[in-house]
């Protein structure tokens, strides 16, 4: 297995963010608020986590998919379980405050997309891809329950 702690020892982001805490969300489980106003485009956390190959993701891991992030060389991902911080228990949402943005190719962060309010829930488009038939059963796994007026109904990439 192919792996490698990201920043665990250099990055600023890798420490507990000021900006945001983890409490019980309305969406789902838990969620991460902000804790004061952030403005728009303001970097608030590193999507930080052990760097492991796809093809050495156990098969029998609870929602891979959607703990796991995928970089888009389509080979790695972020798995939050050994280093990783609050960003993970970020949850979807269809109109999103937040987007996740890779830089260098292994790095991801998440931004404002616009200002936010202390209190308020932090989103980002997982934009889920599967690399298997799309049946029923994928979508139920992957239904969404943000509530935008623009639900698309699942947390999957339908572009
Ligand atoms: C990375 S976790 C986010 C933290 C999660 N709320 C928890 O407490 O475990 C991703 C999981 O949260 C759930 N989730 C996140 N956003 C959702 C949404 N908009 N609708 C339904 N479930 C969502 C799904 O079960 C998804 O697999
Ligand atoms: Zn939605």
């Amino acid at each position: 297995m192919t792996s490698q702690v990201l920043n665990a020892s250099t990055s600023q982001l890798f420490q507990p963010s000021p900006l945001v805490e983890v409490r019980a969300s309305g969406v789902h489980g838990r969620g991460v608020y902000a804790t004061q106003p952030i403005a728009k485009g303001t970097r608030i956390i590193e999507y930080t986590g052990t760097r492991i190959l796809w093809e050495d993701v156990p098969e029998n891991l609870d929602d891979p998919r959607t703990f796991l992030f995928g970089l888009d060389n389509g080979k790695d991902v972020i798995d939050p379980e050994i280093g990783g911080n609050e960003s993970r228990w970020i949850n979807h949402s269809c109109d999103p405050n937040c987007e996740a943005i890779e830089e260098d190719d292994e790095r991801i962060f998440i931004d404002a997309l616009r200002d936010l309010q202390p209190g308020e829930e932090l989103f980002y488009d997982y934009q889920l891809e599967v690399d298997e038939p799309i049946t029923s059963e994928v979508k139920e796994e992957s239904r969404c329950c943000c509530g935008a007026s623009n639900c698309r109904g699942t947390m999957l990439e339908t572009k």
